[in-house]
Parts: structure tokens; sequence; C-alpha cells
């Protein structure tokens, strides 16, 4: 049994994806152990409540620098000891520790075809801001390993999507959620929490 936790900032329906699969039998052989927040009014942990599934909030607001708030982190993921660390819309720079703690074990949603639309500034909205501006006619999503870069890592599954005429940021990221993003991270931890199949 696969044991992973799910770390979030915001919204958390890829966080949904990955209950709704769940339920449905979709993710086997796996455990959702924990939901860790870095943001407390994040509408992800709610979901996880909803779903009896504990969560954590881990705030850097709580504390007097960036080291000790990576220490929290990780003293908070330690206490559940996961296989597995999902990444679903979670917008805090992984910190190097944590990279070196978990190797290969963290996975991370980016909604783009990465190389394309990735790296430092890409995050939400503005991904599809700037394939929208470069005039792309296919974008996606990407679910990748995490290593020390940003979106960097290996990479482990890609879906694409057509951009139509007329997409406005919002129209296009609510297209790659569904026809993308919410397919690929459950269909992720599936692969990985039943590596034989
Ligand atoms: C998702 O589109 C995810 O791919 C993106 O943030 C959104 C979170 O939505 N992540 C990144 O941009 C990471 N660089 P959600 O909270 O509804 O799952």
């Amino acid at each position: 049994m696969l044991k992973f936790a799910v770390l979030v900032s915001g919204g958390g329906t890829n966080l949904q994806a990955i209950l709704d699969a769940l339920d449905a039998g979709k993710i086997t052989n796996a455990s959702l152990e924990v939901v860790i927040s870095n943001n407390p009014k994040a509408y992800a942990l709610e979901r996880a409540k909803k779903h009896g599934i504990p969560t954590r909030v881990v705030s850097p607001k709580d504390f007097a620098d960036r080291e000790d708030f990576h220490d929290a982190l990780l003293a908070a993921l330690e206490e559940y000891q996961p296989d597995l660390i999902v990444l679903a819309g979670f917008l805090v720079v992984i910190p190097q520790k944590m990279v070196e703690r978990y190797p290969n074990r963290i996975i991370n949603i980016h909604p783009s075809l990465i190389p394309s639309f990735c790296g430092t500034g890409y995050y939400g909205l503005k991904v599809h801001e700037a394939a929208l501006a470069r005039g792309v006619k296919i974008t996606g999503a990407t679910v990748h390993f995490v290593d020390a870069g940003t979106d960097t890592g290996p990479i482990l599954m890609q879906k694409a999507v057509e951009v139509k005429e007329g997409d406005t940021p919002e129209i296009l990221q609510r297209r790659v959620m569904e026809e993308a993003e919410w397919v690929l991270l459950p269909a992720a931890i599936q692969k990985l929490a039943n590596p034989e199949q």
C-alpha cells in the first residue's frame, strides 16, 4: 500500500480529482494520509475534511524565516511517513532538503507541456496567459518528478489539449484541467502505486 501526502495552496480541484478517483476505485493500492496547505484559507482543506482526510496548515507567516518554515513542512510530512508526495497546485518552491529527503518520490502537476511555459514565474493562470500570448495551438499538462530545479525533473506523463479560437486564460485553464490535469494526476498516482501493471 503506497502511503501518499498531497500538498495544496488553493482551490484544490486536482485534489478533488484524486479523492474522486480513490472513491471510484481508479486509484488502488494507495492511501491518502494527509493534505498539507501553506495557505490556511485554501478551499482544498475543506475538500479534504469533507472526505475525512487529516489536514495540516504550515504557513510561512507563522515562522521567523524560510528555514524554519521549511523545517516545519518537513516535520509535518515526517509524521505521516509518506512514500509519495503529490504537489497539486502547491505554489511554494520546494526546499532543497525536501528534494534530498524524498528523491524521486515527489511529483508535481504543471499546466503546460513542459518544457514550454514552465520554470520560475509560470504558475496557475500565468501559464495560460503566456500560451495564448505566444499563440500556440496545442498546450496541455505534465506530471513530472521534482528535482532541484523548477519544473526540470523527469517527465512521468503528459496530455495535449487544443487551444481554441477566442480562448481566454480562464477558459483555457478550465479546458486543460478538465481534459488533462484531472485525468493525469490520478493516473500518475495509480501508476506509481501499481508499478507492475
Ligand atoms: C493547477 O492548474 C495546477 O496545474 C497549477 O495550479 C493549479 C491549481 O489548481 N500548478 C502550477 O501552476 C504549478 N506550477 P487546483 O488548486 O484547483 O488544483
